[in-house]
Order: structure tokens, then sequence, then C-alpha cells
């Protein structure tokens, strides 16, 4: 613990003066699933037809954070929780200042998402994109299972590094036989009314 800090979070206008003014109720959306499961095409989506419904988002993506704020981290189990402690954090800092905050991270243990859970609090929304290791290899988008199949990349998640199951997500999106736009649409029509509870939408 730092000594000789002294946060100032009481004098900081408070999160519900920022929820009234942008006019929606602030979550934390927490999308996890293996590499190509759909997490990143989703919360995309989903975040247009937030932004056409003026609500103001923030998305944080395994990819993008992993060249900036986590660049120093790489794919042992103890990277990974590190990522996913400093997401979960910045993702707290967001959803204070109200907006709706978007994670998409493969995070692949209970115990690694228990710990994001943990830090963020009742904001904390679990959304488990299933999709198979072979329906995802199929898919291939990035080019990484080709590659980690052939023994090129070490601790792939699904392949040599586990993936487990979320128990009780709050949603689960099932992307093996469904479109992206069906996902998009699932997963905004049960948000939505979390986060403009009185809109006729
Ligand atoms: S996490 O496990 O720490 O949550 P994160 O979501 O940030 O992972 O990053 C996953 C992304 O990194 C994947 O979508 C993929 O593009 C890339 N990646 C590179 N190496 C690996 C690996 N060994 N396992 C999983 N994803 C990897």
């Amino acid at each position: 613990m730092a000594e000789n800090i002294h946060p100032i979070f009481d004098s900081i206008l408070n999160r519900s003066d920022k929820e009234k003014l942008l006019e929606q109720r602030a979550i934390v959306v927490w999308l996890t699933g293996l590499s190509g499961s759909g997490k990143s095409t989703i919360a995309k989506g989903v975040e247009h037809k937030l932004y056409k419904q003026g609500v103001i988002t923030k998305l944080l993506d395994g990819d993008n954070l992993r060249t900036g704020l986590n660049g120093n981290l790489g794919f042992s189990e103890e990277d990974r929780e590190e990522n996913i402690r400093r997401v979960a954090e910045v993702a707290k800092l967001f959803v204070n200042a109200g907006i709706v905050t978007l994670c998409s991270f493969v995070s692949p243990t209970l115990k690694i998402r228990e710990q994001a859970a943990q830090i963020i609090g009742d904001d904390f929304h679990e959304v488990y994109v299933k999709a198979s290791f072979e329906t995802c290899a199929e898919r291939d988008v990035k080019g990484l299972y080709k590659k980690a199949l052939a023994g090129e990349i070490k601790n792939f998640t699904g392949l040599d590094a586990p993936f487990e199951e979320p128990e009780k997500p709050y949603l689960t999106i099932d992307t093996n036989n469904q479109s992206a736009e069906e996902s998009v649409d699932a997963l905004y029509e049960s948000i939505i009314k979390l986060i403009k509870p009185n809109a006729h939408i």
C-alpha cells in the first residue's frame, strides 16, 4: 500500500451527477471468450447502436490495450492476470464517470474474471461469447490459429493454455451458428433497458 497518498475521491463530482447529465445509467459489459469468438465484433456493433440512441460508451479491447498501457505484458498466467487487473481498474474509472464501458478480453479463467468482478463490483455484467475452438480456428481472422497449430505461438488459449467457461454469466451469446448482426442485436436488447431504464426504445 502506498504511503503519503491523499486520494481526492470525496471532492470529485459524483457519478450520479454525470449519469444525470448524460441521461444514462453506466454499466460495465465484460465480454469473455476465445480469440476469434466475436467479442470485439459484437462490442463494436453494440457501441454503434448505443451511439445512435445517444449513449456515451468506451470500448476497451485486448489487442488495443496491449499496444499501450499493457504493452509490457505477454500471455503467461501471471501476465494475463495483471492485464485484466489493470483493465478492470480502468473500466472502474470510466463507469464511475457515467460511461457505459464495453470490455473485450479473452480473460480465460474463472479466477481472472472473479478478480475483475471484485474490482468493478455490481456494475460488472459478464457476457460469454461462445464459439468452439474449431469454429474460431476455421474463421481464423487474424491467422493466429494457423500459427498456434503449427507450434509457433506458445500459451495459446484453447490449445496449450486453458479457457474456463463462465459459470453464471449475465448473458451467453452463441456465435457458432448465429450471424454477427443477430449477436449484436441480442446483446443490445439485453443491456439497453439497463442503460436507459425510462426510455421507450
Ligand atoms: S487475456 O487472456 O489477457 O485476456 P487479451 O484479450 O488481452 O488476452 O488478448 C487476446 C488477444 O491477443 C487475442 O485476441 C489475440 O489476437 C492475441 N494473442 C496473441 N497471443 C495470444 C495467446 N497466446 N493466447 C490468446 N490470444 C493471443
